[in-house]
């Protein structure tokens, strides 16, 4: 009965029928027999099973602390994991904004570019016009300056005019019972020595002949008080009739008369090249006036002619 016992509920049954089995048919021996060997086989399958439930419940708190263990690391984890895709998703939206940013600073630098060169444009036309613009008013000033000088020296020219009106040929000068004409205009054009007297002789008058200190200081006066001083000097004499055509050196008027005292600025006549025709030039100092230039050079010019007796 020990052994029984050993056995549990199921041997029990078994060997209630093993004691009855006497009374059995042969078949049904077999029978029981085989459902004997079927239920030892299920108790050797399933062994001890009902001494191992404790261990079986701490396997299996085991297990279960084991797979909570898993389950959190598992959630540690995917926290991680998840805070990581989050930075790297922060990181993309960043980088987006910023590519943005980016985006908008170029197009901003290209319009505030092409402002810039829009304004620099302006600036440089608004430039040419001021230099444009201070240039006219450079030229309006020199030409209200020449107006200014011309008025200045017509007044004072205005009576020797006056007389001239009575004694002489029309815009003639009236000076020392003599009419002279200047070409004091710029606008007219210069000649030669030779074309210049050829001009005074068409008018029954000849190249200037200065020779007394009035006749000289009068000429002087009134050519410089015309004298545009914007003016290269050297484009701004006067053609007299003296000349040192036949001997180097040797100075003579029109009327044949050799030079008595002459008016010649400092270092003149120096014959530079070949200067052979005499011209009083528009300098403040008047006893430095003359200069011997190249005959073929185009200048200014003054004719002398005798005066009309009043009838
Ligand atoms: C010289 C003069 C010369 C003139 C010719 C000047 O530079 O000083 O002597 O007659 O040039 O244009
Ligand atoms: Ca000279």
């Amino acid at each position: 009965m020990e052994d029984r016992e050993d056995l549990g509920g199921i041997s029990d049954c078994a060997y209630n029928k093993l004691d009855s089995q006497e009374e059995l048919t042969t078949e049904e021996q077999e029978f029981f027999s085989n459902q004997q060997k079927q239920k030892v086989s299920v108790s050797l399958m399933i062994p001890k099973s009902s001494l191992s439930r404790y261990h079986q419940l701490i396997i299996l708190a085991v297990f279960a602390v084991i797979l909570l263990a898993v389950d959190i690391g598992l959630g540690v984890y995917y926290n991680k994991l998840t805070s990581g895709q989050r930075i790297f998703t922060d990181m993309n939206n960043e980088l987006a904004k910023l590519q943005a940013s980016y985006t908008t600073a170029t197009q901003r630098k290209t319009e505030a570019n092409k402002l810039l060169a829009k304004e620099m444009s302006e600036q440089q036309l608004t430039m040419w016009e001021l230099e444009h613009q201070s240039r006219a008013t450079k030229d309006f000033e020199r030409r209200t300056n020449k107006i200014r000088l011309e008025t200045a020296a017509l007044k004072s020219h205005m009576p020797m005019i006056k007389e001239g009106c009575r004694h002489c040929l029309p815009g003639w000068t009236y000076m020392f019972s003599m009419c002279y004409y200047f070409a004091l205009s710029d606008d007219v054009l210069r000649r030669s020595w030779q074309e210049a007297r050829n001009f005074c002789m068409r008018y029954g008058a000849d190249l200037a002949v200065v020779d007394t200190r009035e006749k000289h200081l009068a000429i002087s006066e009134l050519i410089t008080n015309y004298y545009d001083t914007s003016r290269n000097i050297y484009q701004s004499g006067f053609w007299i009739g003296l000349r040192d055509v036949e001997y180097e050196g040797t100075w003579k008027w029109l009327d044949g008369t050799s030079l008595a005292a002459g008016y010649w600025n400092d270092g003149e006549p120096n014959n530079q090249g070949n200067e052979d025709c005499a011209a009083a030039y528009p300098r403040s100092n008047p006893f430095k006036s003359w200069n011997d230039a190249p005959c073929n050079h185009g200048l200014k010019w003054i004719c002398e002619m005798t005066a009309k007796t009043q009838s």
